[in-house]
């Protein structure tokens, strides 16, 4: 099966390893360009070739052509809403007084408990074809919302359905440590030894991943790193929900242990920077959680300029970021966290796929790498922060 892409404007980043610092902000441009995918795999990009007569043959009419955008951090499958509580924290609750009194993660929890397995699936596979319609050809997602052993192998079980049955390529997270659950209060440690114990080994066919919500009032530093580090040991690559509401050194920790990314740092101290600088753990930001936390910005400028990879993605989830419009996360990338049009597609293409340990495979347009593309509706990769909040995705091969 040969598809061939012409007349294509290409812009991408290119190798097999994420882009830090500056380099984020060089493009691979190739005017008049043309992919053909065969089987599933680029064979060629470059200048328009002759070719032998393609199954499918694109003509993108100059249209900008892009990798396929991954999402590497999302909390995709879950029970129930919480419009109540957004509208409590537009009227000043904060997200955590609202966790602290029995809402929050644990009010999804309860959802998602009650919901069956085929109910979350087509709920979240809805989800997973807007993301499709909007370029996303590949995305993480979380357990995190059972905190029991059944709903969290539940939720895993579902994730891995949507990975064989969906429209878009899905990783699996196991987030049993995303909030201490109800009946484990006062007993952290012990959650921690439940997890370790029980839940890692079972969870491990699942979930190619281990993520932690390191933060003050959830799982300490010291927690976390018992958990992680056990998960390291059973092969899972890890992850963590690092420095979102307050500053722990979860940034210098997720460097300690190798992680492959640490997301959120909206409050990262300049030693978590120093220490995500000389890693290979990527920095992933999450603009959409912000906005609608109505906290400040991560420092993706700082992060850039003092030499991290950064990844984007939408952290999307019923409680702290309803969203996962990748419009409204590039306008927010380039307004407010100041990045370039080309940093925010490094970010949201190699440098993601890198967040997932799958740089050699995805987030490129270039021979080896999987067929996932974009075509844009215009020509300009300036118009996707200009056309604010606007899909401007035309088509997505994949
Ligand atoms: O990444 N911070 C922890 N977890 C999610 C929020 C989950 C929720 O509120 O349901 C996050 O923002
Ligand atoms: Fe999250």
């Amino acid at each position: 099966m040969l598809t061939v892409v012409t007349n294509a404007n290409i812009f991408t980043p290119l190798g097999t390893k994420a882009k830090h610092g500056t380099e984020m902000g060089s493009l691979h441009h190739i005017p008049n360009g043309q992919v053909e995918i065969e089987d599933g795999i680029i064979r060629y990009a470059g200048p328009v070739r002759d070719h032998e007569p393609a199954d499918r043959l694109i003509d993108a009419g100059g249209n900008a052509v892009l990798p396929g955008f991954v999402d590497s951090h999302t909390h995709l499958v879950f029970g129930g809403y919480r419009p109540d509580e957004f509208m409590w924290r537009m009227r000043g609750d904060t997200y955590m007084s609202i966790m602290e009194r029995g809402g929050g993660i644990a009010n999804t929890m309860r959802a998602t408990r009650e919901t069956n397995e085929d109910e979350l699936f087509h709920k979240a596979l809805e989800y997973l074809h807007a993301m499709h319609d909007m370029g996303v050809t590949t995305v993480e997602a979380k357990s995190g919302y059972g905190m029991d052993r059944d709903t969290e192998l539940k939720q895993l079980r579902v994730i891995g359905r949507l990975a064989s049955e969906g429209p878009i390529n899905v990783v699996s997270t196991y987030l049993g440590a995303h909030a201490v659950p109800p009946d484990y209060k006062g007993r952290e440690d012990e959650y921690i030894d439940f997890m370790i114990t029980e839940m890692l080994d079972e969870a491990k066919p699942l979930a190619e991943f281990c993520d932690v919500f390191c933060e003050k009032g959830v799982f300490s530093i010291e927690q976390s790193r018992h958990l992680l580090q056990a998960a390291k040991e059973k092969g899972y690559k890890l992850k963590l929900h690092a420095d979102e509401i307050v500053n722990t050194g979860g940034a210098e920790l997720a460097a300690e242990l190798g992680a492959v990314s640490a997301d959120h740092l909206l409050h990262i101290s300049d030693a978590g920077i120093e220490a995500l600088a000389n890693s290979d753990t990527i920095a992933t930001l999450l603009p959409i959680t912000a906005f609608a936390l109505r906290e400040e910005y991560a420092p993706a400028r700082k992060l850039i300029d003092s030499g991290c990879a950064v990844a984007l993605a939408s952290d999307f989830n019923p409680g702290s970021c309803f969203s996962y419009s990748i419009p409204l996360m590039i306008a927010l990338a380039c307004i407010h966290m100041r990045m370039s049009v080309e940093e925010t597609i490094t970010a949201l293409t190699l440098n993601g796929a890198a967040a997932l340990g799958a740089a050699e495979e995805i987030g490129s347009i270039e021979p080896g790498k999987v067929g996932n593309l974009v075509i844009l509706d215009t020509d300009n990769i300036n118009m996707l922060p200009y056309h604010t909040g606007i899909n401007l995705v035309k088509q997505v091969i994949n």
